[in-house]
């Protein structure tokens, strides 16, 4: 297959996370659970868990400066500046508009998408859309996310699971050849049930009975969801390499969703990339859904596992369901 060429790049990087960490024995006081129940069946030994008045807003303006600061950009110098969060501050109005006030964005177009923890890929493709439409020059992808907000602490199917953090990326035309060279995102919406948050919105609004039964916070069923998981993030890689002209052996850097370590082994493993090739970090942060890839992204740059020209796969699952995938070279 012809290779693509790349019409946006990611400019630069940046993340935030809380400083407070959580660990497994801390679990362990609380909850029927074990650290070693924790390890074996997800990886996570630990993560960051934000204070009651920090939500994803905060978080993501704080990442945002971070990334906007290396691209050398000013605030009015944004076109779009695109969230995802599954965990937005509001209902109404989107978490993006409250990072444009914080920012100072004011010549942006802000909006949030919603696909849980594929929302940085989606998020990438939009800014790719709006750069090849000629609609924007500089896209803002911010993705922020305080998972522990809508986390039910006394279940232990899930509280264990999840953590809080933020990572932005600016997008902006690629130069030298650099960028995204596939993108690709798929959902199913008839398994909603197995991961969601069932009351909240308008159709269940919010009751007594329903607070009390915890039913506005994350409710999963763990064992469909791995399975979907697998098989989803497999399909997800293989698109994206076949619309990049790749195959797995020409990946320099995998950078999965974290949501648990069986998972992005089985996915790494079919897409053919050895686990040096693979980048983990759900040992020390968990699940922080759409965050999970751009703060990878973030961290990897700086530990200098990634060199210009590398090739970078990107690969997420999460509820709706919903899945996705990128390719870029570095
Ligand atoms: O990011 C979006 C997508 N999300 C995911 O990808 C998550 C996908 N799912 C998973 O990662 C795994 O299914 C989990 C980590 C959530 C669960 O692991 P599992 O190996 O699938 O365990 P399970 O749900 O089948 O539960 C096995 C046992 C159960 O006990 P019984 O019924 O066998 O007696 C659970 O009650 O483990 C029990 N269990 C726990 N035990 C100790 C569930 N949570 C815990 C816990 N500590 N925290």
């Amino acid at each position: 297959m012809k290779r693509p060429k790349p019409i946006v790049e990611i400019a630069s990087t940046g993340r935030w996370l809380p400083d407070n960490v959580v660990t497994n024995q801390d679990f362990e006081k609380t909850l029927d659970t074990s650290d070693e129940w924790i390890r074996e069946r997800t990886g996570i030994r630990e993560r960051r868990i934000a204070p009651r008045e920090i939500g994803a807003g905060y978080m993501g303006v704080e990442a945002a400066k971070v990334a906007m600061c290396r691209a050398g950009i000013e605030p009015g110098e944004i076109d779009v500046l695109i969230c995802a969060t599954a965990t937005p501050d509001r209902l109404l109005p989107s978490t993006a508009c409250a990072i444009q006030a914080e920012l100072g964005a004011t010549n942006a177009a802000a909006f949030d998408v919603s696909a849980a923890c594929s929302g940085f890929i989606y998020a990438l493709g939009v800014a790719e859309g709006q750069i090849a439409a000629g609609r924007a020059e500089i896209v803002l992808v911010v993705s922020a996310e305080k998972m522990t907000g809508i986390t039910d602490m006394s279940d232990r199917s899930t509280a264990v699971l999840f953590g809080d953090g933020a990572g932005a990326v600016v997008v902006r035309k690629s130069t030298n050849g650099r960028g995204v060279l596939s993108n690709y995102i798929r959902s199913d919406g008839t398994l909603a049930e197995l991961l969601w948050r069932p009351v909240g919105g308008v159709v269940e609004p919010m009751t007594h009975e329903a607070l009390e039964r915890r039913d506005h916070m994350v409710k999963m069923a763990g064992r469909e969801v791995f399975k979907s998981a697998v098989k989803s993030m497999a399909d997800a890689a293989d698109q994206a390499l076949l619309r990049a002209g790749l195959t797995g052996e020409d990946v320099d850097l995998f950078i999965p969703h974290q949501a648990n370590i069986r998972i992005i082994e089985a996915t790494a493993k079919y897409a053919k990339v050895p686990m040096e090739k693979v980048f983990v970090n759900v040992d020390r942060y968990g699940n922080m859904s759409s965050a999970t890839i751009p703060i990878a992204l973030d961290e990897a740059i700086e530990q200098g596992r990634v060199r210009s020209g590398d090739i970078i796969l990107m690969v997420a699952f999460g509820a709706g369901f919903t899945w996705a995938s990128s390719v870029i070279r570095w």
